[in-house]
């Protein structure tokens, strides 16, 4: 799978921790887009999604999660996020679940394209489906 973690520039000193991230530099898309998720329940599966078209970096900024990606076709990599200098890059078609939400945490998530319902397959058969493309 062409998912990566990415390490962020820290520029921190001694009066705290500073990092950095610009669009088409750390982060391989123009940003267009973010959102982020806090309070989430820590029972909650978000995501359960693949995008056609949005790729994506996650980034927990506080606390942690983990994040489930599948390919449709067998593959599956399992990411603990728990670190604010470090993002996981996501391309698109991608099947992905979040989880294990800690009380504390906040995903902060950067995109690639603005919000498109469309975009989205919400049916894991389905993604299946296009991505092996048959019927
Ligand atoms: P949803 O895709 O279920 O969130 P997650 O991927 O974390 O499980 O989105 C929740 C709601 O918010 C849904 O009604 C769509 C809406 N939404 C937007 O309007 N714009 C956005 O950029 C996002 C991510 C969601």
């Amino acid at each position: 799978m062409k998912t990566k973690l990415i390490e962020f520039p820290q520029m921190g000193d001694a009066r705290g921790n500073l990092v950095v991230i610009e669009g088409k530099k750390e982060i391989p898309f123009d940003i267009k887009r973010i959102f982020y998720i806090y309070g989430a329940d820590p029972s909650a599966v978000r995501g359960q999604h693949a995008n056609r078209n949005s790729e994506f970096v996650l980034i927990n900024i506080n606390g942690s999660s983990k994040v489930r990606v599948k390919d449709g076709k067998g593959n599956e990599e399992v990411f603990i996020l728990d670190r604010p200098y470090i993002g996981l890059y996501i391309p698109k078609m991608l099947w992905k679940d979040m989880y294990n939400f800690s009380h504390d945490a906040i995903l902060l998530v950067l995109a690639s394209e603005y919000y498109d319902a469309g975009e989205y397959i919400r049916n894991y058969e389905d993604f299946e489906k296009e991505v092996n493309g048959y019927e």
